[in-house]
């Protein structure tokens, strides 16, 4: 299984046959290393409207097929433009090469803001793929610290690896991830929405050091954009 940090809160995640996007902000994402044609997907989960996360999904399902996850609203928006869309909602799952894909809370908004007139674009999510290989990977997408992280996201998913915000002011900064790290006790944790713009500039090493000495088991993994981390 590989886990791609594309920038940003972008991740390309490939596991057998699935290729999956999160988020795919790719062509205006100052960091992102590669090209928005280069990307391959077959899958791809939209957290929310905002176009540092819904991004260049268009583009990429129009030239790849792949099928668009994202909440009712999206979806609706998306099958009008003749985009294949399996639209869903807080708490329910669906089923797509091999793997199953629950979408649930986060704390945000999700106009949709990649349009001219700014459209309503539902609830902000976040996902949990549940992958074939019986590894729970949780992207929170964009989202302050939540009471459900611990009862819902940490108690009944006991997600395996975490994609958690730690950007700060638009989302959860170092200080309420570390909160959220201890909550959902992810046996790895990757930190995301950080460092592309200056207003969330953040220091990963520093995050890294403080999440580890409160939870030994834990592992924080600082990608640079365009890394990946592999098992
Ligand atoms: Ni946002
Ligand atoms: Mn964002």
């Amino acid at each position: 299984m590989e886990i791609r940090w594309l920038g940003h809160s972008a991740f390309q995640i490939k596991y057998e046959n699935l290729k999956v996007l999160v988020d795919p902000f790719i062509s205006n994402n100052p960091v992102c290393p590669v090209r928005v044609e280069e990307v391959d997907a077959n899958v791809i989960c939209v957290t929310h409207g905002h176009a540092d996360h819904f991004g260049d999904t268009m583009e990429i399902a129009n030239r790849t097929g792949a099928v668009i996850l994202g909440n009712h609203e999206h979806s609706v928006y998306l099958a009008k433009q003749g985009f294949e869309t399996m639209g869903m909602n807080i708490g329910g799952t669906v089923k797509t090469h091999n793997t199953k894909i629950t979408m649930v809370n986060s704390t945000h908004s999700s106009d949709m803001d990649f349009i001219d007139e700014i459209g309503a674009g539902g609830s902000s999510c976040g996902y949990i793929l549940h992958m074939e290989n019986g590894r729970k990977i949780y992207h929170s997408g964009d989202t302050g610290l939540f009471g459900d992280m611990k009862t819902v996201i940490g108690d009944i998913y006991k997600p395996d690896i975490a994609l958690l915000p730690i950007g700060d002011r638009y989302t959860m900064g170092p200080f309420e991830a570390s909160i959220a790290a201890e909550w959902i006790n992810p046996e790895v944790l990757i930190p995301m929405h950080y460092n592309t713009f200056p207003v969330i500039e953040q220091d990963g090493e520093e995050f890294k050091d403080r999440v580890e000495l409160k939870n030994k088991d834990m592992k924080v993994v600082i990608l640079e954009p365009g890394q990946i981390y592999k098992e």
